[in-house]
């Protein structure tokens, strides 16, 4: 008897390794770039988990101030589900040993974050949540016996047969590919960060996913929504940034420009703490101005609450404790993505998506702040629980075929493509910057340049500015 075909997920990312938990009993194979699992953004995640946990809180204001951040651009109907669910995604993220941090009294320390109207950011290690999620998960994923992994393997290829995804082909670092069955494919890895000049994402982050789910036919959804990260650590000539958490605001921390005045002063109501976009623009405005600085010296409890922040600046000469943070924006999180409902349905049999690389609709325009490590767990979860039972491809009789994402840019041309999104799809855009940006792009051969074509190309369709989308040639005003 012929073994069953695994479900095969690409990606190892919290949504991978949810999605793998969850399918049990069925038997999974986990691929990823990294030989040890690690790489992804879901790693690098600072915030927490956003969750109306407390007494006084609610999923109601979860849910409506994750609609006020995302412009209401958002499915209503996917933020209430995400946002019902966040109490119970915590307590399942504790039962596999996430050790959250807690006050004295073993209750669930909040963090305040931008867009949030109240104290709601579960975290863990201060600033170390998503590390903290990523080593419980795969600890677990590690023991359990349904799951396999395969590490340090690029996926080329989906095997395409009577109307079904039925397998894909990977390659290793020696370029030795491999061919695999599969009863279906989870696309879970990430974002597209990495093909901006500046991004808060890993190198990893380059819509090799999306681009494969698109080659297959997969549709996409909102794919000019890309979020810009206020507050990246400035380093002259670098591409992958550290962040510098927006809870710093939260805790206290302002932003100020090159002569000490504060940027957000009669900016917004909610000041540092306004919506990602807003604080993000003004940044951007005050780089071109001589530099934007975060003075986080009235934060306390640097070791306990901000660990990674504190040792990343130290690593490059600054003591925020001391003195000022210089911060940029950065390429942060793809609100777009391919098309799934919640449930990570693509639309193509056999081929789902979940986490980033997916939009089923939950962040709107503008995604908010600590839902993004929400949504790939609670996602990933529920995607898991549907592929433990439903039924595979049929044992095919037709040809199969591969549906190949096609040739990589040259790494010249990667760069160019990189300056080229940041300036003309970057926070601020307008017709004739994307439309000079289109033809530079059309000229390139390579998947990349396919990729920055479709986000700049939606980013020139919307004219109006929404959320993160910002057009300085809006007919509406935003
Ligand atoms: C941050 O810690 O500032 C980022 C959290 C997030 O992306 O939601």
């Amino acid at each position: 008897m012929r073994a069953e075909a695994p479900v095969l997920i690409v990606g190892a990312g919290v949504a991978g390794l949810a999605t793998a938990l969850a399918a049990a009993p069925r038997p999974v194979r986990l691929l990823c770039r990294a030989h040890d699992g690690c790489g992804s953004a879901s790693a690098l995640a600072q915030g927490g988990i956003a969750a109306a946990v407390d007494a006084a809180d609610g999923p109601a204001a979860h849910a409506h101030d994750t609609l006020v951040a995302g412009a209401h651009h958002n499915d209503e109907a996917a933020v209430r589900c995400l946002t019902d669910e966040a109490p119970r995604t915590v307590a399942w993220l504790a039962a596999q040993g996430v050790a959250f941090d807690r006050d004295a009294d073993g209750r669930l320390q909040l963090g305040r974050e931008g867009g949030h109207g109240a104290a709601r950011i579960v975290h863990a290690g201060g600033d170390g949540t998503g590390a903290a999620l990523m080593q419980a998960l795969r600890a677990q994923a590690q023991r359990a016996t349904h799951i396999q992994w395969r590490g340090g393997v690029d996926v080329d290829a989906l095997r395409w047969r009577d109307g079904h995804v039925v397998g894909l082909l990977t390659r290793d670092e020696r370029g030795r590919g491999e061919t695999h069955d599969a009863a279906h494919v989870v696309l879970a890895t990430g974002g597209i960060g990495s093909l901006f000049g500046r991004t808060s994402n890993p190198p990893g982050a380059d819509g090799a996913g999306l681009a494969l789910g698109l080659a297959a036919g997969a549709a996409a959804r909102d794919l000019e929504f890309m979020q810009f990260h206020p507050t990246a650590l400035d380093l002259p000539g670098r591409q992958n940034l550290p962040l510098i958490t927006e809870a710093l605001r939260g805790a206290g921390a302002r932003l100020h420009d090159v002569h000490g005045h504060p940027l957000m002063k009669d900016l917004h109501p909610l000041g540092d703490l306004a919506p990602r976009d807003v604080v993000a623009r003004r940044v951007w405005q005050a780089c071109r101005e001589g530099g934007a600085w975060l003075d986080a010296t009235a934060v306390t409890d640097w070791p306990q609450r901000f660990p990674g922040v504190l040792a990343a600046c130290l690593a490059h000469g600054i003591d925020p404790r001391t003195g000022s943070i210089p911060v940029t924006p950065a390429a942060h999180f793809h609100m777009g993505g391919l098309a799934t409902g919640l449930d990570g349905d693509t639309g193509i049999p056999g081929l789902h998506a979940v986490g980033e690389v997916a939009c089923n609709g939950v962040h709107g325009a503008n995604r908010l702040a600590s839902n993004s490590l929400l949504e790939g767990v609670a996602c990933g979860r529920r995607l898991g629980t549907r592929l433990a039972t439903l039924a595979g491809p049929l044992r095919g009789q037709g040809t199969a075929r591969w549906i190949e994402r096609g040739p990589a840019l040259d790494a010249g041309t990667l760069a160019a493509l990189r300056q080229l999104l940041w300036t003309a799809a970057g926070p601020r855009r307008d017709a004739t910057t994307l439309r000079d940006a289109l033809r530079t792009c059309a000229a390139w051969h390579g998947w990349q340049a396919r990729l920055g074509e479709a986000v700049l190309l939606a980013a020139l369709r919307r004219t109006d500015s929404l959320g993160a989308h910002w057009r300085r040639d809006a007919t509406v005003a935003a």
